[in-house]
């Protein structure tokens, strides 16, 4: 979250003050619907979902591609845990591919993955990093998989001109705090493909979809047993004030990283980008050539949480859950017991993505603020400069 203030105060006031606070309803403000709809417009999908979180956008576009048990997903070596337990969520089993040097998931290693049991790929623009995605959708074209992309990290961002979560066949947005836009949670699920919408429109809220509204008017989907993952009308309208802020957002967190990426060049090597325009701009990667010189430079920083194969968060290896082929409570539930998917469960194991796991460790994170003045970074580009000589 990087913008908030009296803007969202003053239509969340507004919100209360008309006692309309559920998502369908028939007062005059209708922010859920105009969320929507404005959302449908900004990145030119016919289809969008508000949901309560990145997660639940992840689970019901799965859900919406008629995956499940039986059926392995790939993703990438190097994300948040929840694109992982997504692909568990919908009963199938998550295989795991290395990541490059762009940090994001490397196509030729997730062409090495595909089995006879893949359905999908969930390419993920970590830290608004692109994926790239001209190559994932060739590789997906070839052998016929669904392309979900996780841009829970890289909201507004693009690939070549066109928008993250639009290149897929579905694409997911989180809004939790420390995303690129904020309501504290929240989620959307944005698709071009009528049935994806349908099964997830109904998975999404599965017991107020048919009460409320009009929802299911004109769906052909049966209505079935899912989740109640819907949001509500304060949400909506701190979200409406957020995505009218989002490309400014985009643009001054874009201009600050390329104003400290040009005082440092010459002085460090830094990440490849798949698309530097279309980078979100949140974090610059400094690539070191060994683990010890990314350590003393996050050191010299006083940043020992910058170095992203350290973060124990976002690792496969420190995914303990999957690791641990926990996937449900209820043995029943857990699709790593499931008989379904007896042989297609990869064996895990700490060391199996070690290209990921060196690049990850010999990188260093700076972050991006929209915010800072000129003599904020050149103080920063001084401080930088000085670590990078530890
Ligand atoms: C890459 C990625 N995927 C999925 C999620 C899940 O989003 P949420 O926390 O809104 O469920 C996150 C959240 O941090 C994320 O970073």
């Amino acid at each position: 979250m990087f913008r908030i203030g009296i803007e969202e105060i003053e239509e969340v006031k507004k919100v209360i003050e008309s006692k309309q606070l559920f998502k369908v309803n028939s007062g005059e403000l209708q922010e859920s619907q105009n969320l929507e709809t404005e959302m449908r417009e900004k990145f030119g999908v016919p289809y969008t979902l508000t949901m309560t979180s990145g997660h639940a956008a992840l689970a019901s576009a799965l859900i919406g591609m008629g995956i499940g048990p039986g059926d392995q997903v790939i993703v990438p070596a190097y994300t948040y845990i929840a694109t992982a337990i997504a692909v568990v969520a919908a009963g199938a089993i998550p295989v795991i591919a290395e990541v490059d040097e762009s940090l994001t998931i490397d196509p030729a290693d997730v062409e090495k993955k595909i089995t006879g049991a893949t359905k999908a790929i969930i390419p993920v623009h970590i830290q608004g990093f692109p994926c790239a995605m001209d190559q994932i959708m060739e590789i997906a074209k070839k052998y016929n998989l669904f392309v979900l992309e996780d841009a829970c990290q890289a909201d507004g961002g693009s690939f070549k001109g066109q928008r993250l979560a639009t290149i897929g066949d579905a694409g997911a947005f989180s809004f939790n705090y420390f995303k690129v836009i904020s309501a504290g949670e929240g989620g959307a699920l944005l698709t071009k493909n009528r049935e994806i919408f349908e099964r997830a429109l109904i998975y999404h809220d599965s017991s107020a979809v048919a009460f409320f509204g009009t929802q299911l008017d004109g769906v052909t989907e049966e209505p079935f047993c899912g989740q109640e993952f819907r949001t509500n009308e304060i949400t909506a309208a701190i979200l409406r004030c957020q995505l009218k802020k989002l490309d400014t957002i985009l643009a001054d967190l874009r201009a600050n990283k390329k104003y400290i990426m040009d005082a440092l060049a010459g002085d460090c090597a830094f990440i490849k980008s798949n698309d530097i325009e279309g980078d979100c701009g949140t974090t610059i990667g400094i690539l070191f050539k060994t683990t010890a010189e990314a350590d003393r430079f996050a050191e010299a920083m006083n940043a020992p949480g910058s170095i992203p194969g350290k973060t124990k968060k976002h690792i496969y290896a420190d995914w303990a859950s999957i690791m641990n082929k926990r996937g449900a409570f209820h043995p029943l539930m857990d699709p790593f017991k499931m008989e379904a998917n007896k042989d297609i469960i990869p064996n895990y194991t700490k060391d199996m993505c070690q290209k990921s796991l060196d690049i990850l460790c010999r990188v260093s994170y700076i972050s991006i603020s929209p915010d800072w003045t000129k003599a904020e970074m050149d103080a920063k580009i001084a401080e930088i400069k000085e670590a990078l000589k530890a």
